[in-house]
């Protein structure tokens, strides 16, 4: 177990923000983990249990404990003639395990080639991209209840899974602690190309479909058109997609015929946040240290020296501006501190 005191998380959040927070401390095990819960100590004041940041905005300093799992192992439970179960420590990184699967042909999760995050995160979130979701594999997820100790089993159904969300985002947030997530995989060739431009770009670079060249694709496409973390602060998508209803929508549609959409069901339509803010002509803009993407405007970047109030504040004139040109209220998808 590591402890650290008034602690700089900027290796912490993919923002990188230079904020600290009064205690860090890094668990390796359920048992250590447990045993932190049991004590009690680190939960009596403000707590937050981070993956690796890439989907946080810190305002400012933290004043309490960030706790970090760095529970590791990937064990194979489970395996029948068409699929497989694959157990997973939270602590992981989600591209490591994709990597994994890929390299074993276990389908289902190589559309979520090379987004930031860990499996603990992962199943907070439902990541998701090119079509796919992580609630479309995950089968079971284990926590620990932080009120009253207990391990628990939660089956898919029972997380509530929905667009970038589940119950451990909303009715559950700071009660439960991920340790394990244990993922259903498919030994089925089965591919999801139908999103984006993956068929395309594998036609285009004469490309079978295999479950390595779809993977191939996808993250030469993401290193495309998002910004690394790693050089550019960013927390990824900063806004969700937002849907509304299809009455509303047929008459955008007619004032803005080209405006790309996504049927949801019967009566609802999602609508791409990214064009309306390009449309909105914030595409490469700036204001102070914050700024938007040039290649993707639903991506605010840290330009180098940018607060987490910085960063607010362009978020905000953004959702001011599309709310005055399209009449839509966007709802961030970064998760504010
Ligand atoms: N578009 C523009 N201008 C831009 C960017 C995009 O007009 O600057 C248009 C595109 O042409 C497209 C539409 O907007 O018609 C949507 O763009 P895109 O398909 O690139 O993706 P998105 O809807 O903006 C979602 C996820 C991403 C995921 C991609 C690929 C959300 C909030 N974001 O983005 O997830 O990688 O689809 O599947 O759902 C993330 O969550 O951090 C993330 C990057």
């Amino acid at each position: 177990m590591k402890t650290r005191h008034d602690y700089s998380l900027l290796a912490h959040n993919t923002f990188h923000f230079d904020v600290r927070c009064k205690l860090f401390v890094e668990y390796e095990t359920e048992d250590e983990l447990k045993q932190l819960i049991d004590e009690g100590t680190y939960f009596q004041g403000p707590w937050l249990h981070i993956g690796c940041g890439s989907n946080l905005l810190f305002r400012a300093d933290y004043p309490g404990t960030i706790l970090h799992s760095a529970i590791k192992g990937m064990e194979l439970i489970d395996e029948k003639e068409t699929n497989v179960l694959v157990r997973v420590g939270a602590g992981e990184l989600f591209d490591d395990f994709i990597a994994r699967c890929v390299s074993r042909h276990w389908y289902g999760a190589e559309n979520l080639s090379l987004i930031p995050g860990e499996v603990g995160s992962s199943a907070v979130q439902n990541i998701g991209a090119y079509g796919a979701e992580v609630k479309d594999i995950v089968h079971t997820v284990e926590a620990i209840d932080v009120e009253n100790h207990d391990s628990r089993v939660f089956s898919r159904e029972e997380c509530g899974y929905a667009y970038r969300s589940s119950r451990f985002k909303r009715e559950w947030a700071g009660r439960y602690i991920i340790t394990h997530v244990t993922f259903h995989l498919s030994k089925r060739p089965i591919l999801n190309l139908d999103y984006g431009n993956v068929r395309d770009e594998l036609n285009r670079q004469q490309l079978d479909s295999t479950i390595e060249n779809v993977r191939n694709v996808i993250m030469n496409i993401r290193r495309e058109k998002l910004p690394d973390p790693d050089v550019t602060g960013n927390a990824g998508s900063f806004f969700m997609n937002p849907v509304i209803g299809r009455q509303r929508f047929e008459l955008l549609h007619e004032a803005y015929p080209d405006m790309p959409y996504y049927d949801v069901d019967e009566d609802n339509v999602k609508v791409p946040a990214a064009w309306m803010i390009d449309r909105c002509g914030w595409k490469g803009q700036r204001l102070g240290n914050a700024g938007v993407h040039n290649k993707q405007a639903l991506i605010l970047v840290n330009c180098g020296q940018a607060t987490g109030q910085e960063v607010i504040a362009l978020a905000k004139e953004i959702q001011y501006s599309v709310f005055q040109q399209f009449g839509i209220n966007m709802e961030p998808e970064v998760n504010f501190v």
